[in-house]
């Protein structure tokens, strides 16, 4: 992506860079956050502190300045599709973000951003199909799930239990969102278990497994994959 020779990431003596850190030679679409999210600023609080846990997660992980900083844009841009101008009537909103950085030419943030914290499962009970993304493996989609789910609406910081018992008491544990969260505690188990063991620093690390422990009976049967 090219600089225009007025724009501010174009004169960083540090090469490029977005207000939240050095850019991977991403999408334009992360400027736009703060201008998409203007008519909604808990989101806009939620997507920069998302943000900024991803960072220091991946940081903490061991990550290199690459994939942090890819960490970083995805916890950004993970809800952009909640955005009130681009949300579309039905449609979740992991596809409409994924949907945007795709046509962007971000594939791999496309991919990232649709299957954020279980997303599949929130489509699959919404009968929408995240088929045309495939579901991205690695330590930065780990350290984007735990970003969102240590993260309230508003931003700030919560256990990922608190999190999860607040997503079924603010919407009901028979709404799709909780029932999603619900399929969703094998893989989030295991999130946890990935990023606990790859983190420097004891502090964190105790913190972090801390902060889950997989509620009792809510196991997904072995026929619903992984
Ligand atoms: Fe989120």
């Amino acid at each position: 992506m090219s600089a225009a020779p007025d724009d501010p990431r174009a004169t960083s003596p540090d090469g490029p860079r977005t207000p939240w850190g050095p850019d991977p030679g991403g999408s334009p679409w992360h400027e736009r956050v703060p201008e998409l999210t203007a008519a909604d600023p808990r989101l806009l609080a939620h997507c920069v502190a998302v943000a900024t846990t991803c960072a220091s997660l991946a940081r903490c992980c061991g990550l290199d300045d690459h994939e942090v900083a890819v960490a970083q844009l995805a916890g950004l841009l993970h809800d952009v599709g909640k955005a009130p101008s681009l949300r579309r009537d039905g449609e979740l909103h992991h596809l409409t973000g994924a949907r945007l950085l795709r046509d962007a030419g971000d594939e791999r943030l496309a991919r990232l951003v649709a299957h954020h914290s279980g997303g599949r499962f929130e489509a699959e009970l919404a009968g929408q199909d995240l088929g045309a993304y495939e579901r991205e493996q690695s330590l930065v989609a780990d350290v984007l799930d735990l970003a969102d789910l240590t993260t309230q609406p508003n931003g700030r910081p919560i256990s990922i239990r608190g999190r999860y018992a607040d997503i079924r008491e603010r919407y009901g544990v028979r709404d799709g969102d909780a029932i999603a969260l619900d399929l969703f505690v094998p893989d989030l188990t295991g999130v946890v278990a990935r990023v606990t063991a790859r983190i420097e620093g004891d502090t964190l690390r105790r913190r972090l497994s801390a902060s889950w422990e997989p509620p009792a009976g809510r196991t997904r049967r072995a026929a619903d994959g992984p």
